[in-house]
C-alpha cells in the first residue's frame, strides 16, 4: 500500500510503499477513502518529535472496514463488520511513540475508537469530525463543566437549572474547532434546558453562516476590531463571560479572552503555554489545557514530557464515538461535519499544498502567496484529500 512517510532526521516526507497492516484483537483493518488535515499534522513534520527512522503521518480519516481482528469475527457491533463505513483519528507522528498515522491506503484501529458513518454522509465529510469533534467535547464537557448528554460520570459545574443566562464565548468561531465547540455547547443547552447566550468572534464574511443551524450564535463580533473585548462584555450586559473556549490559544488571544471572563469564569485552551507562547502566571483565572490524544488511551511522549495513559479519557472518547454512531441507526446526525474543501490530488499533494496552507507553526502567522483558488486561506472548513473513491 501507499503511505505518506516522514523521515524525522531530514524532515523529508514522501509517498512510500509499505506492507498492509494486520488487525490485532479488538482492531479492524480500514481502507482509507478520505483524510482531513489538522494544524498538528504540518507542525510535527516541520518540527519532528519522532526519533524513529520513518513514521506514517496524519490524524483524521474515514473509510471502509475490509477485515476484522481474530476476536471480532462474531461481533455484533456495527463498526466491527466488513463493509462498515467508519471514521476516527490517529496520533500519527505527533508523539515520540511509534504508532502509525492515518495518511495511508490502509490502517488498523481499535473498533471502539471509531464511529459508524450514517448513510447520506460522505466519507469526505465524515473525515472532518473525529479529532476536532472530540477536542471540542473534552473542552466543553470535561473542562468547562457543561452537562454531557452521553456521559454522566463528570459532575457538571454549569448549573442548568439557573434562570440566569449563561454567557459563552467562542473565540475563532469559524475555526474547525470552533464549529464543533458551538455545536457541543448547543447540544448541552438543548439536552438540559440551559439558557445560554452564545457569543463568537470571526471575520464578518462568516457571520451569516454562524447565525444559522447548527451553530446558532446570538452575537458575532469581528476579532479584527481593536475593541472586540469591550464589545463582548457589552453583549453580556456587563456580567462578563461565564465559559470561554479559545480556539486559537496563542499569546494575546489567551490574555484577551481571559479579560472577558467574570470572577467565576472558566477558560478552555487548546495549546499549552510553551506551544501557545503565553504565560499563565500573568492570569487571574488559570486556562484549562488538555490534549485530545489522551482519548486514545496510550502513554504519550510529547514536547519533552510524558503524559501517562489516561483510561478515563479513553472511556470518554468511546462514549463520544458511540454517541456519534447512533446517527447510523436513528438517522439523526449528532455533530454536523465541517464544510469540506476537497483538495486536488491525493497523498502526494498533502505536503506541497495542504501543509503550505496550514503553515508550520503558530496559526496566527499563517500566510500563503499561491494564486490557485484551492490555496485561499482556510476559513470555516476543513481541507480534505480523497485517497480512494467510495465504491472502488
Ligand atoms: N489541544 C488539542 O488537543 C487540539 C486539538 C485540535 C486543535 N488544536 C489546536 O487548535 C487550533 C485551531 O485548530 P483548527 O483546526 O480549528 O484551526 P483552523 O480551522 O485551521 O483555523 C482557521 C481559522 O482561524 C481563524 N483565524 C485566522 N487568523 C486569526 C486571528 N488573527 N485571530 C483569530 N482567528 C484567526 C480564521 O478565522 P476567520 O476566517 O473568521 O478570519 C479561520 O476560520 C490550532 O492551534 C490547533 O493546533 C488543539
Amino acid at each position: 500500500m501507499k503511505a505518506l512517510v516522514l523521515t524525522p532526521a531530514t524532515r523529508d516526507v514522501s509517498v512510500r510503499e509499505l506492507p498492509v497492516p494486520e488487525p490485532s484483537n479488538g482492531e479492524v483493518l480500514i481502507r482509507v477513502h478520505a483524510v482531513a488535515l489538522n494544524p498538528v499534522d504540518a507542525n510535527y513534520v516541520a518540527h519532528p518529535l519522532a526519533e524513529q527512522e520513518q513514521r506514517v503521518i496524519g490524524t483524521d480519516f474515514a473509510g471502509v472496514v475490509t477485515a476484522v481482528g481474530p476476536d471480532l469475527g462474531s461481533s455484533s457491533d456495527l463498526r466491527a463488520k466488513v463493509g462498515a463505513r467508519v471514521a476516527g483519528f490517529h496520533q500519527g507522528a505527533c508523539s515520540t511513540n511509534d504508532r502509525p498515522g492515518a495518511f495511508a491506503e490502509y490502517i488498523t484501529a481499535p473498533y471502539d475508537l471509531l464511529w459508524a458513518v450514517p448513510d447520506g454522509m460522505t466519507l469526505e465529510a465524515a473525515s472532518t469530525v473525529s479529532m476536532c469533534g472530540l477536542t471540542a467535547a473534552q473542552g466543553v464537557f470535561t473542562r468547562l463543566g457543561f452537562p454531557c448528554p452521553f456521559d454522566d460520570q463528570t459532575a457538571p459545574s454549569v448549573d442548568s437549572s439557573t434562570s440566569d443566562v449563561i454567557n459563552v464565548l467562542i473565540y475563532s468561531a469559524s475555526s474547525s474547532l470552533g464549529l464543533y465547540a458551538a455545536q457541543t455547547v448547543q447540544l448541552a443547552a438543548r439536552s438540559f434546558g440551559c439558557k445560554i447566550r452564545l457569543i463568537g468572534t470571526a471575520s464578518p464574511s462568516k457571520h451569516e453562516f454562524l447565525r444559522q443551524e447548527p451553530y446558532r450564535y446570538d452575537v458575532l463580533i469581528d476579532y479584527h476590531d481593536p475593541n472586540w473585548v469591550e464589545k463582548v462584555k457589552e453583549a453580556t450586559e456587563g456580567k462578563g463571560i461565564d465559559r470561554a473556549v479559545d480556539c486559537i490559544s496563542e499569546g494575546e488571544t489567551v490574555y484577551k479572552v481571559h479579560d472577558t471572563l467574570n470572577e467565576n469564569g472558566k477558560l478552555a485552551v487548546f495549546r499549552g503555554p510553551k506551544g501557545g507562547q503565553y504565560d499563565p502566571t500573568r492570569l487571574r483565572i488559570k486556562p484549562i489545557y488538555g490534549s485530545v490524544w489522551e482519548g486514545l488511551g496510550h502513554e504519550i511522549g510529547y514536547n519533552g514530557i510524558t503524559i501517562p495513559a489516561n483510561p478515563e479519557a479513553r472511556v470518554f472518547a468511546t462514549k463520544f464515538f458511540n454517541f456519534l454512531s447512533t446517527a447510523a441507526t436513528d438517522g439523526k446526525v449528532k455533530l454536523e461535519p465541517n464544510p469540506v474543501r476537497l483538495m486536488p490530488g491525493g497523498l502526494e499533494r498533502i505536503v506541497p499544498d495542504g501543509f503550505a496552507l496550514l503553515g508550520s507553526g503558530m496559526l496566527l502567522e499563517r500566510s500563503t502567496s499561491r494564486s490557485e483558488d484551492y490555496m485561499r486561506p482556510i476559513s470555516g472548513e476543513k481541507l480534505v484529500y480523497r485517497i480512494v473513491d467510495e465504491g472502488k
